[in-house]
């Protein structure tokens, strides 16, 4: 059994700082990125709150499907450039998205979701997956949530 827990009422600051202590001890010893991708998606879901999507989007073929993930179910495979998703992967870009309907194209995988945060994870300077978190909150995530994600992003980019 696994006691990682974020502290309430800690700054943004120390709970990413834990979130990444606690995803770097999960995937260690462990060499299966499915497993990995698994543990960090409840990892994200247990820390973050206000969420009602978390997990990954994979590289595969050119395209990104479905990975890990803890929410509703969602769409499988997203084209390079379409959707939030799309745009990260294509760009290699953080997207930091305040509201969903804004942005063009945006993938409305549970209509509930209002905000979205999507970090690509780079290998050797390629984009092999990327983290999505959606919120049903207007403006949820800020350059503390990306800058948290990049970092979560860049420890599992040989572990997944
Ligand atoms: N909203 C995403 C699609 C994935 S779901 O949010 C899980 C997008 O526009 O790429």
């Amino acid at each position: 059994m696994y006691e990682f827990a974020p502290t309430p009422g800690q700054p943004k600051s120390a709970l990413y700082a834990d979130l990444l202590e606690a995803a770097q001890a999960i995937t260690q010893d462990e060499p299966d990125a499915v497993a990995n991708m698994a543990n960090c998606a409840a990892l994200l879901g247990q820390f973050l709150p206000d969420l009602n999507w978390a997990g990954f989007y994979r590289m595969v073929g050119g395209e990104l499907v479905l990975g890990p993930f803890v929410g509703k179910p969602a769409c499988i495979r997203i084209a390079l450039g379409q959707g939030v998703c799309g745009t990260a992967a294509a760009t290699g870009e953080t997207q930091l998205v305040l509201d969903v309907h804004a942005f063009p194209g945006h993938i409305a995988c549970d209509a509930a979701s209002r905000s979205e945060l999507v970090v690509p994870v780079k290998r050797d300077g390629t984009v092999i997956a990327v983290i999505d978190l959606d919120s049903p909150l207007h403006a949820r995530f800020d350059a503390d949530d990306a800058a948290g994600i990049e970092a979560l992003a860049a420890a599992l980019a040989q572990r997944i």
